[in-house]
């Protein structure tokens, strides 16, 4: 049979698969009749075409993070046996929908979305549905949408240890100005970065100990928007500000680079997030507190094994479940790790996720770790 034909013939069967019925199919070769589900017969037709295509409809690359998660997803899909087709919207909600269209009339058999808007993106489950493929949430939550499986970090317990981080390195001060720079509000992660950070911070706050001076969401993640967030907060303070809650390494640089024109870089401290190679430079060099690395590996592997197993329709069992609006989402959540000054050779280093002579490039040599 042509490609073309096996696709048809596949999205024909993944329409009875997702419709959970029972159907009946009768057999022309010994012309009797057998009860299978749509399921199963997804199952075995898959066995008969070995052609595994997962869809991967990534919101953007622009953090460094991203264009690992791609490397690391793809090469795992193939170890597997499968194909992948990667697009990446640049952080346009209309482009990636219009490319998750394009994914899913190119045939995939299973659709893995990072999306840029949360709320948005259920489109394109739905879509991905009405052709019978099923759709993994990749690191950010779909939201109201019969998302099928979602694969990320606890992203509430990335918010804790980054406000932890700061608040401890504040200590000696008998109180503190904070100012929170979050991600964006378009997506769901940023919020749960919130809400972990000011779990923390309102526990300080309430013990007289720091007072949340600004609290800000941060255009698409943007460092240029961090910036003039940080520049704001530094203005309407006076400059009396002692500590800084920056949701990722990019929102860090940016407020970094404000603190920097106020002489206060190093003696501010700045959270961060993803471990990205000039966060962990300015970590070695005592311009960042902290950032929380997230190995990347683990979750871009997860996702393709689990995209995979779904595409041949095994079944999957995960342990979590997370509500987005609409549905019990089946999760599974991974571990981040803290990374400060004195673990850099421990986490990222050790992981092989960064070289030592990248992290310490502007250090003198004589004082990298032995
Ligand atoms: C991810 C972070 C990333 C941010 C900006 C979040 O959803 O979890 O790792 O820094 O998006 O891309």
């Amino acid at each position: 049979m042509a490609k073309d034909g096996v696709r048809e013939m596949h999205k024909w069967l993944r329409r009875l698969k997702m419709g959970m019925l029972a159907i009946t199919v009768g057999t022309l070769m010994t012309g009797c009749k057998i009860l299978i589900t749509g399921q199963e017969v997804a199952k075995q037709a898959k066995k008969k075409d070995n052609q595994i295509l997962i869809g991967f409809s990534m919101d953007t690359l622009r953090e460094e993070r991203w264009q690992k998660d791609k490397a690391i997803f793809e090469q795992k899909v193939k170890e597997l046996g499968g194909d992948v087709k990667t697009l990446s919207a640049n952080g346009d909600d209309n482009l990636q929908l219009s490319q998750a269209e394009q994914l899913i009339s190119q045939g995939v058999d299973v659709l893995v979305v990072n999306p840029h808007n949360s709320k948005t993106t259920a489109a394109i489950v739905n879509k991905a549905h009405k052709e019978g493929i099923p759709v993994i949430a990749y690191d950010r939550l779909i939201m109201n949408a019969d998302v099928d499986l979602y694969v990320t970090f606890d992203n509430v317990k990335v918010g804790e240890l980054q406000a932890k981080a700061v608040v401890d390195h504040m200590a000696k001060e008998s109180k503190g100005n904070m100012v929170y720079l979050g991600g964006a509000d378009t997506d769901n992660n940023a919020k749960l970065f919130r809400e972990g950070a000011m779990k923390v911070l309102k526990a300080e706050e309430s013990k007289g100990k720091i007072k949340i001076v600004y609290d800000q969401y941060t255009k698409d993640w943007k460092p240029e928007e961090a910036m003039k967030n940080m520049e704001n907060a530094l203005t309407a303070n006076k400059n009396n500000v002692q500590g800084v809650v920056a949701a990722n390494d990019g929102v860090a640089g940016g407020a970094i680079q404000a603190l920097s024109a106020q002489g206060l870089v190093g003696k501010v401290p700045v959270s961060g997030q993803d471990a990205d190679l000039a966060a962990c430079q300015r970590i070695a060099e005592g311009k960042q507190t902290m950032t929380v690395y997230k190995p990347i590996k683990s979750i871009a592997s997860k996702a393709a094994e689990l995209a995979v197993a779904l595409a041949k329709g095994e079944k999957i069992e995960v342990k979590n479940k997370v509500h987005n609006g609409k549905i019990n989402v089946p999760s599974v959540f991974l571990e981040p790790v803290v990374v400060t000054k004195d673990n850099l050779v421990q986490t990222v280093i050790r992981d092989g996720f960064h070289r030592m002579e990248e992290v310490y490039k502007n250090v003198p040599k004589d004082q990298w770790p032995k």
